[in-house]
Formats: C-alpha cells, structure tokens, sequence
C-alpha cells in the first residue's frame, strides 16, 4: 500500500453554527462521563487502585473528570517488567506494522476528534479552537512519525552508505529498550500522544505517566491504542506522583530513556536523576527533555503595527499563556511604542473571560497552585512595571485571572526574566530594533520568537541573532505545526530536541551499522 505525503490536519471553524453544535454535543456526551473511574494499565490488565487522582474541571470546581488510579512504586515496578519483557517481543515487529498501528490511531481520532477535543476542554480548560488544534497535532503525530518509522527503515534505499569493494554495508535504526514518558498537561493530547507514539513506533516500550492535572484525556489515548489492537504492554499507563513513582522510575537500573516535557525546575531535577548510573545498569541513559520558555516578540517601526499587536496577544493569551511557545515578553522600539502598547492594551481588555465549555477566548488556569502563583507573579509586576490590562483574579467557580499586561518593564525584571506560564505580559521599550533583539535574547531561555519588521536586510539579522529554536517573522510565536515547525528550543528551554522533525525519532533508535563480506 502506498501511503500519502504527510499534510497537516486541518483546523475546524467553529464560526460555522454545524460545528459548533457538533462540539456542543461532544461536550455533553463527555459530561456523561463526569466522576468515571479509570484503571492503571499495565500489559493487559486493568488495575483499580484505592488511592486515586481526582482530576478536576479547573473552570468549573464542581466537576470531577474523572477519578484516575494511581500507581506506586510496588505497581510502577510491575509495569517496568511488563515493558521489559514486551519490549523482547515488540523490538521485532517490522517497522511497518508499527507505523500502522499510529496510522490506524490518526484514523480513528480524525473520525471522533470533537470526542477527544471535548474531553479536554473540560479537564484543561481549552476553548474549542485551542483543544482542536492539540487533537488536530495529535493526529498529525501519529500520521508523521509513521512516515518517519518508514523512511528510517528504507534508509540505506535513500542514503545509501559509501560503497566498498566486496561488502555489503546497511545501517539500521534500532530501538532503545524501555522509556518513561512523561508529558506535560497543557497540551495534554498533542505532546503526550507525539512523545508516545514517536517513542513506540522505533520500536521501544513505554512507561507512560501523564500529568496528575490530565490523566483522563491521557487515558483515552491509551484506550485508543488497545482498540486498534496495539499489543498489550507496549504502552502502559501509571499515572502516579513526580516524587514517588517518576523518580524512581528516573532512577531506575532498567530505564534506557527517559521523555519529558514540562518545566524546567523539574527537567533539571530528572537530568540530574537520569546522570546517576544504579547498580546493575549498563547504560547511559538517554534524555530527551523540552521545558520552558521566556520567549517574545520584536517590533520595529517599519512594522505593520496591527499585526503586531494581534500577534502579541494572541501570542500571550492563547490558553491563558499556559505554553511553553507563550509569548510572555515583547520589545518594541521607541518610535511606535506607544501606539503599539495602546493596541495591546484594547485588544487585551476585549478578551472575555468564562467558561471554556462555553468557548470564551480566555479561560482558567489549571490548578490552584498556578493560580497562585501566577496572581504572585502580578503582584510582583505591579511593582515592576505599569499596569495597562487586568492586573486581578477574575470571578467564575474556577481558576479565573484576567489576562494582564505590564508595560514599561526592565530587561532585568523578574517577571521579564521568570517563566510565570499564565496570562501575563511584559512589554518593554528599546531605543532601536537591535537594542530590542538584544533585550530579547538577555534569558535563559531559547524557545521561540517573533520579528516583526518590513525590512528585508533587519529581517536577514533577526534571523542570525535572534537565539531560539522557533522563529517567527511578522507573526505569532505560537502554533507550531507538525512537519512544518520542527519545534524545541535552546539553553534551558530543553535538549534541542526537535518535536515534529525528521530529527526526532533518531532520538528513540540507536544506529548499527551492519557489514557483511560478500
Ligand atoms: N508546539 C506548541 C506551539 O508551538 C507549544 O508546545 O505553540
């Protein structure tokens, strides 16, 4: 069978009244679904657990998701045997019976995408067009490291190694062993599906162990595997606590490689546990890790200063800024400053806040200890630059905060400097366009940018100096697509890992180069 190039899944417009009906439904058959009990899975059984994870509608505190099993480490140990001994079995499934495994997920998650997109509107608090985009990637996940499986296994087709005199010379892209994967909640279908399968398509078995904020979309997921008759053990889930079950797994003498996405206090934290060697390990571990960002956008005075403004908002505010792409910073030369502040200001306070059900742009953060932290963060702007949007909570049974800008803030600023990963941006004054670049590029981190300019020679520079993994000209600095924006960042954004590029599975495979003497 011939398989079709790899295209992007397209996004629905829920300004059409069909779809938003049939989003609305979705949504009211996933509220059927409200207080179920989900297992563990580990190889083939379904495991219970007293002690469970309560995931929690974070705009509506009433309503419980789902109450998901949680797994210790007695269970997490049982899995990492389960993984290990599937592993045996699964390393020697040909590389195209694996890809269709992800190709026949894509299908089934096409058909019911408002299904999945539903679930996590209610357990994240995406609107419809944020939760269609991470199903939308999701999808595109499975369709592109299918394709990626496949190319890497006709690689000595496409790059054929140097020729020698009476040898046969092939390389071939074997997998890891077992993996734990840990994804983050914000794009709690996308990343934890793209980890996952990329992982699971070169050939290893995962431990997966989704967000304690999301498990119930993670869950759904997993289902989606079992349905499309993906061997039991391949995948096996156990969500449990960072602490408990994460570091030892971490740590664990078995574990070949570990798969995280989230901040970067605990990438850090798993870097250091993943260095250490356990008695009876004969590896280094393999660390792929994507955290955060402080990332921003660039405006110059020759700017369409319109699109500018619009991207930084849309740029600062999709999901409430909870994106490690979120444009938390933006630099803007003297000349236009003002004018471009008071556009942000406007479009910023246009922003209605409410239920994500209800498909309000702006909706609530995920959990009480963000929420916290991040009215912290506003507090300690208030302080650090002027006030010009929000700036308090915001009413609702949820995690409500007003989308809020600071203008005027210092390069220096802890709040230019912090990753706060909610809705609050920093906006600063530069006296020329390469003082604002240069403002931009005084972080740690390196994840993605945004220039904004109408000069071809600026644009040239901006594209040599801006330092990051994504970079954006004259628009947003969110949204990268699968295949088109191979996404990760530098410095502590991550391991420069490139998510959704033809990079990526290397990172799960080893290469052995195999010659045979004719
Ligand atoms: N890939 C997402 C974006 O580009 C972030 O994880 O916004």
């Amino acid at each position: 069978t011939t398989i079709s190039p790899f295209a992007n899944e397209p996004f629905v417009d829920f300004k059409l009244e069909e779809n938003r009906q049939a989003m609305e439904a979705a949504i009211a058959k996933a509220k059927a679904s409200l207080n179920a009990e989900y297992p563990l899975r580990i190889g083939a059984e379904k495991i219970f657990t007293e002690d469970k994870i309560k995931s929690v509608n974070p705009g509506n505190l009433d309503e419980v998701v789902g109450y998901v099993s949680k797994a210790n480490r007695e269970l997490a140990e049982k899995a990492m045997n389960v993984a290990l001994e599937t592993f045996e079995t699964w390393k020697k499934v040909p590389a195209a019976e694996r890809a269709g495994y992800l190709f026949k997920a894509a299908k089934l998650m096409r058909d019911r995408k408002h299904e999945f997109s539903a679930t996590m509107i209610l357990e994240s608090g995406k609107n419809y067009a944020e939760a269609d985009a991470d199903t939308a990637e999701a999808i595109d996940f499975l369709e592109f490291y299918g394709r990626e499986m496949l190319r890497l296994s006709n690689i000595n087709e496409t790059m054929p190694l140097t020729k020698v005199a009476g040898e046969d010379n092939k390389l071939r892209y074997i997998p890891l062993g077992v993996g734990i994967v840990i994804p983050p909640w914000n794009f709690p279908l996308a990343i934890c599906v793209g980890m996952t399968a990329a992982a699971i398509v070169s050939g290893n078995t995962v431990l997966l162990k989704p967000a304690s904020t999301t498990p119930v979309i993670a869950h759904k997921f997993v289902e989606l595997m079992e349905e499309v008759g993906l061997p039991p053990g391949v995948i096996n889930y156990i969500p449990g606590s960072g602490a408990e079950v994460g570091d030892y797994l971490t740590g664990h003498p078995k574990t070949r490689f570990v798969s995280f996405t989230g901040s970067k206090e605990v990438g850090l934290h798993i870097s250091r546990l993943a260095a250490e060697t356990a008695p009876g390990q004969i590896w280094i571990k393999r660390l792929v890790a994507e955290m955060g960002g402080k990332d921003g956008i660039v405006v110059d005075e020759t700017a369409d200063l319109d699109a500018a403004a619009q991207a930084i908002v849309a740029s600062a505010f999709g999901f409430q800024g909870q994106k490690c792409s979120a444009g938390s910073r933006a630099f803007i030369v003297e000349s236009v400053y003002d004018a471009v502040v008071e556009k942000v200001a406007t479009l910023t306070k246009q922003l209605e806040i409410g239920l994500p059900e209800l498909n309000y742009a702006a909706g609530p953060v995920i959990d009480q200890s963000s929420y916290r932290k991040i009215l912290d963060y506003i507090e300690i702007g208030k302080e650090e630059g002027r006030l010009i949007a929000g700036g308090s909570k915001a009413d609702g049974n949820g995690y409500y905060i007003q989308p809020t800008v600071f203008a005027d803030v210092d390069g220096k600023a802890r709040i230019m400097q912090e990753e706060i990963f909610g809705p609050v941006l920093a906006i600063g004054k530069a006296k020329d366009w390469r003082e604002a670049i240069a403002l931009y590029n005084d972080t740690e981190f390196g994840l993605t940018g945004s220039f904004f300019s109408k000069e071809e020679a600026r644009i040239e520079e901006a594209l040599e100096t801006m330092h990051c993994g994504n970079l954006y000209v004259n628009r947003k600095c969110t949204g990268a697509l699968v295949g088109a924006h191979p996404f990760g960042g530098f410095n502590m954004s991550g391991t420069d890992s490139k998510a959704g590029g033809h990079d990526y599975l290397l990172l799960f495979t080893q290469a052995k180069a195999v010659s045979v003497k004719e």
